[in-house]
């Protein structure tokens, strides 16, 4: 079969390894051809290709990024470009498209199969927020650089005696806050999924200094509100093509508000795009070796319009419609956890 691939929105840690895992089971075991559509639905829209081999995705499955880099173009905003989107599938005869990317993506994807294009999914997000996979690939290496970004902030705010900030990504959904809040051991940690209390968390910092601890550490999710607007703080006006703001800037509110609030020296540090670049662990390597397999027996079994999801401990599929009709949060039996370490204020 001829089978093209392409990875669109955020960069993730892991693409390469679905890609790579894809198209070698493809050309070892199915005698597939791959064609990789360059920069997301932008390719596939200009039709800029290069193919995909089994020399081209050597030595890339610990690599950050995406050999075939990618975008948030969305065709669908775009006069004509989907009836463009149709015929560069055609002009490559392609009998099967692989989109690896979140619910903006899989969503392109899916208006596509309406028109009779046979997609299969693999879901990406670090945010984690995709509903109907318990765990996207991308998400354990972000936790892992923000929770080992809370270790070391751990120290200098101890030797200052000062409260730090530490903003972490999740536009709609407080998964990498929640993670790595507790994972590091943070005292205060705010979420996309709960109104921002600084009164509260201002009488946990008091509380810790009562106890003898001079420094605390906060995490907050890019996505939760601020406390006075319930809006999102972003960065400028600029949209992007599915209409996202730039979020950004989140934890300096924050820390202005629980500096006013117990008159400790407050500092804020976001992580921004470091907790995307770079290699993933063992871990997303190994789950996106697991969905790229997935997706390529997927398209040999001819089961189209699905996503590649994990349940449990296992790989299936899904109605790629159902993995984008909704966000997965955060549950409050998860909260839960985070507050049930702190005292009853
Ligand atoms: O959706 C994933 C995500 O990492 C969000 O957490 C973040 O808001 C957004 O992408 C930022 O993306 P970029 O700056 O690349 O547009």
């Amino acid at each position: 079969m001829r089978v093209g691939m392409l990875t669109g929105g955020g960069d993730c840690p892991g693409l390469n390894a679905v890609i790579r895992a894809a198209v070698r089971k493809g050309i070892f075991h199915y005698g597939d051809e791959f064609i990789g559509f360059i920069e997301g639905w932008r390719g596939v829209v200009e039709n800029n290709t290069k193919p995909l081999t089994i020399e081209s995705v050597s030595g890339i499955l610990h690599q950050g990024g995406t050999i075939l880099r990618t975008s948030r173009t969305n065709p669908r905003k775009k006069e004509g470009a989907m009836d463009q989107c149709l015929k560069t599938i055609e002009a490559n005869k392609l009998d099967a498209l692989i989109t690896i990317g979140g619910d903006d993506t899989q969503g392109v994807a899916n208006a596509l199969i309406a028109r009779g294009v046979k997609c299969v999914g693999v879901p990406k997000t670090i945010d984690n927020d995709l509903s109907g996979t318990d765990q996207c690939f991308g998400f354990d290496t972000a936790v892992m650089i923000a929770t080992e970004a809370i270790d070391r902030v751990h120290s200098t705010a101890e030797a200052h005696n000062r409260v730090i900030v530490v903003e972490v990504m999740g536009r709609d959904a407080g998964w990498i806050a929640l993670w790595s809040g507790v994972a590091g051991g943070a005292d205060v940690i705010y979420v996309p999924e709960k109104p921002i209390d600084l009164d509260a968390g201002a009488k946990i910092l008091k509380d810790r200094l009562s106890r003898g601890k001079k420094f605390s550490i906060v995490v907050v999710a890019e996505g939760a509100k601020m406390p006075e607007t319930d809006a999102q703080a972003t960065h400028g006006t600029k949209v992007d093509e599915f209409g996202h703001a730039r979020l950004s800037g989140i934890g300096q509110v924050v820390a202005e508000g629980l500096e006013a609030r117990t008159g400790f020296e407050t500092r804020s540090v976001n992580l921004g795009h470091t907790q995307r670049g770079g290699t993933p662990t063992a871990y997303d390597r190994m789950l996106a070796t697991r969905y790229g397999s997935a997706a390529i027996d997927l398209v040999h079994q001819g089961k189209f319009g699905r996503l590649v999801v994990l349940r449990g401990t296992e790989i299936t599929d899904i109605p790629l419609a159902d993995a984008i009709a909704k966000t997965k949060t955060v549950s409050d039996e998860l909260l839960a956890i985070a507050t049930g370490l702190q005292p009853k204020l």
